[in-house]
């Protein structure tokens, strides 16, 4: 496994749609191994495939330790109730927000295993899911915040 450098925000390929993936081959698994790594490295709870230079449809998320979801071509089910709470990205860092999010959401993806895969999460989980996701399509949580955070507010 490899440690990846995460692109900052300002990089263009942010701002751009991610690919679905269509074969996952070992590239992807690796892929996904390394991001994994990377985010665990940096503290992360989540990272899209976007973050580390590869515009394909994948994320990784982790708000549970040692339970990492790797979701493939991942597309939200479902939405449920309302949140706002704290948010940050890998890819802006020290800057934290509120953002509107939905309380609980449902992801169908494809796995690792090539199968078909649900899952449903609730405050940070759901707000890790919808953030992750959106990079997919080259949005920021810094695009849609409620309001930014002065350092003071944040909790370290
Ligand atoms: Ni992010």
């Amino acid at each position: 496994m490899a440690k990846l450098n995460i692109v900052k925000d300002g990089d263009p390929i942010l701002r751009k749609k991610s690919r679905p993936v269509e074969v996952i081959d070992e590239r992807i698994k690796t892929l996904a191994a390394d991001m994994v790594e990377t985010m665990r490295d940096a503290n992360g709870c989540g990272l899209a495939a976007v973050q580390v230079g590869k515009l394909r449809r994948m994320v990784v998320v982790e708000v549970e330790e040692n339970k990492p979801y790797i979701m493939i071509n991942p597309v939200i089910i479902k939405r449920e109730g309302n949140q706002q709470e704290a948010e940050g990205c890998l890819s802006v860092p020290n800057q934290w927000g509120i953002t509107d999010r939905p309380m609980t959401v449902t992801v169908r993806y494809t796995g690792l295993d090539g199968k078909e895969h649900t899952v449903t999460g609730s405050g940070l989980a759901g707000r890790a899911f919808c953030h992750e996701l959106d990079h997919l399509e080259g949005v920021l949580f810094t695009d849609n915040v409620v309001r930014m955070l002065d350092p003071d507010e944040v909790e370290s």
